[in-house]
C-alpha cells in the first residue's frame, strides 16, 4: 500500500467532483433514480430513501416497492413515481436500462424474496447500489457475489460487511480484507462507521470525517442509499458517487445537529438539510 492510495475526503476534493447544474438543462440531463425498498412495516425506509434520491437532485425518480407501500409512498412522495407488481413486484417489474437503482432498504430477506431478488441480479447488468437486505440476501451464498454486477457500489455496517465476507479482529483488517473483495468483484465499498471509508477496485481507500454519533439511529443508512444512486443516476462515476454521497451525508447530518441537537436529530432531518450543504457548494 502506498501513500497515494489513501485520501481524506476534504473541501478541495468536493469542490473537484462537484457538477454544478447548467442552467440550461432539463430533467433528462439528471438520470433516473430507481429505489426497490420497503416491506410491511418498513415503508419508511422507501420513504426516506426515495426523499433522500429526490433532495440530491435526482432527475426523475422512481420507486419499486410493494403494493402496501403505494398510499404511503404516493403520499410523502408526490415527486416519485410509484412502480410495483403486486405481490411479485420485484419479480414483474421492467427496469428500463437507463435506471440506476439503489436496492435493499426493508427489503426483507425471506425466501420468496431472496428467490425474486437472485434472479433479478441475474437478469441486470448496469452497475447497482447495494444496501441491506440485499447485502442480507447476498451473505446467504457466497457464490452470490459474482452476481454483483461490475461497478456496483455496496454500503455495508460493519455486521453486514461481516456477513459478507467473514469476521475480521479489528479495523485494520476489515479494511484490507475489503481492498481484496473490491478488487476481487470489482465492486466499490463503502464500510460504514464513525469514519466511513470507501475502498475502490483499484485499492485506493478514501476516508469521511463529516457526521455525527446523531447519525446513529435506524433510517440513517437508507437516506445515504438514496444519496449515492441519486448522484449515479445524474453521470457520477460510481467513486465519485461514493465519495461525495458520503460526505454530504455527514455534511447535512452535521447541520441537522446544529440546528436540532445529536440527540434530537432525526435521519429526515439530514434530508432536509441538503439544500444548506449544497448551497455552500456553489
Ligand atoms: N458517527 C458518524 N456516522 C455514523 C455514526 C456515528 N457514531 N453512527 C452511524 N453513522 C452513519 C454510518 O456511517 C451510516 O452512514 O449512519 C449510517 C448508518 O447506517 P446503517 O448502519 O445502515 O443504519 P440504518 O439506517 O439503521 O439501517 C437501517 O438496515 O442495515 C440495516 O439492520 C439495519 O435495520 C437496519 C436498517
Ligand atoms: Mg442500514
Amino acid at each position: 500500500v502506498t501513500e497515494t492510495s489513501n485520501f481524506t475526503i476534504d473541501g478541495d476534493l468536493i469542490r473537484e467532483i462537484y457538477l454544478p447544474r447548467n442552467e440550461f438543462s432539463h430533467k433528462g440531463n439528471f438520470g433516473k433514480t430507481c429505489i426497490i425498498a420497503g416491506s410491511f412495516g418498513k415503508i419508511g425506509a422507501a420513504v426516506l430513501a426515495t426523499k433522500s434520491a429526490l433532495r440530491t437532485g435526482s432527475g426523475l425518480t422512481y420507486i419499486l416497492a410493494p403494493k402496501c407501500g403505494y398510499e404511503i409512498l404516493q403520499t410523502s412522495c408526490p415527486e416519485a413515481m410509484f412502480l410495483y407488481g403486486g405481490k411479485d413486484f420485484i419479480q414483474n417489474f421492467e427496469v428500463e436500462n437507463d435506471f440506476i437503482c439503489g436496492i435493499g432498504p426493508g427489503l426483507g430477506t425471506d425466501p420468496e424474496m431472496e428467490e425474486k431478488f437472485l434472479e433479478f441480479l441475474n437478469n441486470y447488468s448496469l452497475p447497482l447500489v447495494l444496501d441491506a437486505d440485499a447485502l442480507n440476501i447476498l451473505a446467504k451464498n457466497s457464490e452470490n457475489l459474482n452476481l454483483i454486477p461490475r461497478n456496483s457500489i455496496i454500503t455495508p455496517h460493519p455486521k453486514e460487511f461481516a456477513r459478507l465476507f467473514g469476521e475480521t479482529k479489528n479495523s485494520f483488517e476489515r479494511l484490507n480484507l475489503a481492498k481484496l473483495k473490491a478488487k476481487e468483484l470489482q465492486i466499490f465499498i463503502v464500510l460504514k462507521d464513525h469514519h466511513t471509508q470507501i475502498v475502490t477496485p483499484e485499492g485506493e481507500v478514501f476516508y469521511n470525517v463529516t457526521g455525527n454519533s446523531g447519525l446513529a439511529k435506524g433510517g440513517s443508512g437508507d437516506v445515504l442509499l438514496g444519496m449515492i444512486a441519486s448522484l449515479l443516476a445524474q453521470n457520477y462515476s460510481p467513486k465519485n458517487a461514493c465519495v461525495f454521497g458520503v460526505w454530504l451525508h455527514g455534511k447535512a447530518a452535521d447541520f441537522a445537529a446544529e440546528k436540532f441537537s445529536k440527540e434530537a436529530m432525526q435521519p429526515s432531518d439530514v434530508i432536509d438539510n441538503l439544500g444548506e450543504v449544497f448551497k455552500k457548494l456553489y
